[in-house]
């Protein structure tokens, strides 16, 4: 286990800029999950922990230890890939025992680490075959042992699995969870999916365009995202984003005006005449037969526990999807109406940052 501290760091290939100066701070046994849209820069970030690339400034220190420019190998950390990158030749036990094969370790040294780091995830039975007779899952699982068989003090992940049907991907989710509450490992663990984010991160980090956009645990970047990007980028079904103008500001917020003329209280603090970008979580409308959100129901997801109507689009503002309880029952076509407590209204200013919220 150990700490991951980096500062100013950066990578240009040639005059592209791929990652701009960036700090991260990220404490030992921690589990961190960096999502973005792809190209932003994610693997960038881990193959330069990791000293698969070299950065353009700044540095990297493991454990306090400055590492930024020391080989891979002495990094004292693993990397899980998408691709498993088992070698077929090999079984699996020699799969997992090859980092510790080239590392010169003592033969029964060996056997115990495979032993055990086999037993932790379930590969016991599996330990003669060879990769092509495993399924997904299990040929993921062994990927993972031989990264952790020789105890890395930090273990990268990038997408790890993204490769595996949806179910299987609920299972080691599930995996790296207990994975991680038992190994106590500092992880990087980078995806798309921002239901892993939610789920398996201490804290998330969010990019885009190279740079990091916000750092926080997934509630509070739930909650209060930065910027628009982080809103986005965070929640499932995502918040309802629509195009509003703020038409009058007092002490208790804003009266937001929206494209079809109705109106919205915000307990944000902004100026009249800024052009905004409206957020509501969906979990937050509420029936409201006068309320501002309202349209035909186009689309009813029902979900067992809960259920989402998608609002018809109006113009410039696009479908509205609300939350509704499970036993809910509602026709296509129907109009359901919406509203919201000023306090759960999300306002992004032109500058795509969330408008400063006034205390309740
Ligand atoms: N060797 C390289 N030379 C030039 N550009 C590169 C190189 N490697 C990556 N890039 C560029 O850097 C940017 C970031 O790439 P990176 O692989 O870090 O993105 P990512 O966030 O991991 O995306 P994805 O989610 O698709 O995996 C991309 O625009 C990519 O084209
Ligand atoms: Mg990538």
């Amino acid at each position: 286990m150990a700490s991951v501290a980096i500062a100013g760091l950066s990578k240009r290939f040639g005059t592209t800029t791929v990652l701009a100066p960036t700090d991260l701070s990220i404490e030992d046994g921690e589990f961190v999950v960096i999502v973005g849209p792809s190209g932003c820069g994610k693997s960038t970030l881990l193959r330069l922990i990791a000293g698969l690339e070299e950065p353009s400034t700044g540095s990297i220190a493991i454990g306090g230890r400055d590492v930024t420019h020391a080989a891979p190998a002495d990094r004292g950390l693993a990397m899980v890939f998408q691709s498993y990158a088992l070698y077929p030749h090999l079984t699996v036990a020699e799969n997992i025992a090859f980092p510790l094969k080239v590392a010169k370790r003592p033969g029964a040294d060996i056997a115990a680490r495979v032993a055990a780091v086999a037993e932790s995830l379930d590969l016991t039975t599996l330990l003669a075959r060879r990769p092509g007779a495993l399924s997904g899952g299990q040929r993921q699982r062994v990927s993972i042992a031989r990264a952790i068989v020789r105890e890395p003090q930090v273990l990268l992940l990038d997408e790890p699995l993204s490769n595996l049907d949806a179910e299987l991907r609920v299972r080691m989710r599930h995996e790296f969870a207990r994975l991680h509450a038992r190994l106590a490992t500092t992880m990087i663990y980078v995806t798309h999916d921002q239901l892993e984010a939610m789920t398996l991160a201490n804290r998330i980090v969010v990019m885009s365009e190279g740079r990091i956009e916000q750092v926080g645990a997934p509630l509070d970047l739930y909650a209060a995202p930065a910027t628009l990007h982080v809103a986005r980028a965070i929640g499932s079904p995502g918040m309802n984003l629509m195009p509003a103008m703020i038409e009058e500001a007092d002490a208790d917020g804003v009266t937001v005006r929206l494209p079809d003329g109705h109106a919205v209280r915000a307990s944000v603090a902004g100026a009249a005449g800024t052009t905004v970008m409206l957020g509501v979580r969906p979990e937050h409308l509420v029936p409201d037969a006068a309320g501002p959100f309202a349209g035909p129901v186009e689309l009813f997801e029902r979900l067992g526990p809960l259920s989402f109507a998608h609002l018809g689009a109006r113009g410039a503002i696009g479908t509205v999807v609300a939350q509704l309880p499970g036993d809910r029952r509602v026709t296509l076509g129907e109009t359901l109406a919406f509203g919201i407590a000023p306090d759960r209204v999300h306002l992004f200013g032109p500058d795509g940052r969330a408008l400063p919220r006034l205390p309740a």
